[in-house]
């Protein structure tokens, strides 16, 4: 791709970059407006379905129109079959390129973070997964925009050749053990992925280091280093990059948004910062008088208002049987949230959670931790 060549309506006016899966060049449309391609890798357009799902993908994001994902200004194939898309020209400069200048502080991290998980959380409830977060796609503008979503999966289609593209990928530094194995992908494989990304953020390196063979064994079977040791991170915050760094799926913070909370936690933000929603079931009638059916009505109410929560970032600091303490970031949503579930279910027709008439759940913003 040279200076001047067509890209769709486009002209090439410079390289901004080159990855693994292609190239990103800065080019100006017919009435001058800059804008930046991604010419993915021809290789990654073998498999017509793939790069199919791939485009659709790339128009529901777009959609979304989430502050933190790029303003995506159309989609296309070259002559070639090399699938391209023009995005918004960004100015400023990606993660990766500020950490050679030195590893971040938490509070910074965090900065980065929480915009990162909240355009995760939106493309994760649209159904779309990123399954490459890394510092090179966190571009750090006037705002923080995530870039390159699904463009791993376009590895998926290519079965035998997934060893040659990985090759031509050189690191994927934030390959999640699932993926490794070639199991299904979700919300928890991005969490998986953010998780690296701090480890790399805070410390300035990996959490595994070597050629790949190695560093895919130890994604599979080995515990990083603390970052404690390594980096001097505060032991809470490394405890929470750690869980997120399990092996297995169930073991990590839910969804973005929940780590992200639990990371602000054991940061120790300042609780102005954090609101806090207790919830309890209050039954109007003796456990004992309830049969099974009625108890398991109970118990579905806790799991199902649990869930909402946690889709709009409130983690779980405790629960039990018969109740939950959850907090997340103060934001507007997170509050909203919490009035819409409590409306809901003190409707009488509300479609939120069922309710059995014999109990109801009690839902308390902002107490105390421990208060009745
Ligand atoms: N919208 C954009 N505006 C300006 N520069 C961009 C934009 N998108 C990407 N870039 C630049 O292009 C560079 C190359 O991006 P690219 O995604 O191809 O590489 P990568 O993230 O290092 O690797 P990979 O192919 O694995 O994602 C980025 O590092 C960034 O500096
Ligand atoms: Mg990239």
């Amino acid at each position: 791709m040279c200076v001047g060549d067509a890209v769709g309506g486009y002209r090439v006016a410079g390289l901004l970059g080159r990855g693994g899966f292609g190239q990103v060049v800065a080019a100006r449309d017919g009435a001058g407006r800059e804008v930046a391609i991604k010419l993915l890798h021809p290789d990654l357009a073998e498999d017509p379905l793939v790069l199919g799902r791939f485009e659709r993908e790339i128009v529901l994001l777009s959609e979304l129109s989430h502050p933190n994902l790029p303003r995506i200004h159309d989609v296309g194939r070259l002559a070639d079959g090399r699938p391209y898309f023009v995005m918004e020209r960004l100015r400023g400069e990606t993660l990766a390129e500020a950490l050679v200048r030195g590893p971040i502080a938490v509070a910074t991290l965090l900065d980065v973070l929480g915009p990162v998980c909240a355009a995760l959380d939106a493309a994760h409830a649209a159904g779309v997964i990123h399954r490459d977060l890394k510092p090179s796609n966190i571009f750090l503008a006037d705002r923080v925009v995530l870039l390159d979503f699904g463009i791993a999966k376009l590895l998926d289609g290519t079965g035998p050749q997934l060893t040659r593209s990985r090759h031509v990928i050189g690191s994927p530094v934030s390959i999640a053990p699932e993926q490794i194995r070639g199991e299904p992908v979700d919300a928890r494989t991005d969490v998986y992925g953010l998780a690296v990304t701090a480890y790399y953020a805070l410390s300035g390196r990996p959490p595994f280091l070597g050629d790949w063979p190695l560093v895919e064994r130890q994604h599979l079977e080995r515990e990083p280093p603390s970052l404690v040791e390594v980096a001097g991170v505060p032991a809470p915050v490394a405890a929470v990059i750690r869980r997120a760094l399990a092996k297995r799926p169930e073991d990590r913070p839910p969804t973005p948004g929940a780590l992200w909370g639990a990371l602000a936690l054991a940061a120790g933000e300042s609780t102005a910062r954090v609101v806090r929603c207790r919830l309890d079931v209050v039954l109007s009638v003796a456990p004992e008088s309830l049969g099974d059916d009625a108890l398991d009505e109970v118990d579905a109410m806790l799991p199902a208002a649990l869930d909402e929560l946690t889709r709009v970032g409130f983690v779980v600091e405790s629960e039990s049987q018969l109740g939950a303490v959850l907090v997340a970031e103060d934001r507007a949503e997170a509050r909203a949230a919490v009035a819409e579930l409590a409306r809901r279910l003190n409707s009488a027709t509300g479609s939120g959670p069922s309710r059995p008439p014999f109990a109801t759940l009690s839902i308390h913003l902002d107490p105390q931790p421990g208060s009745p």
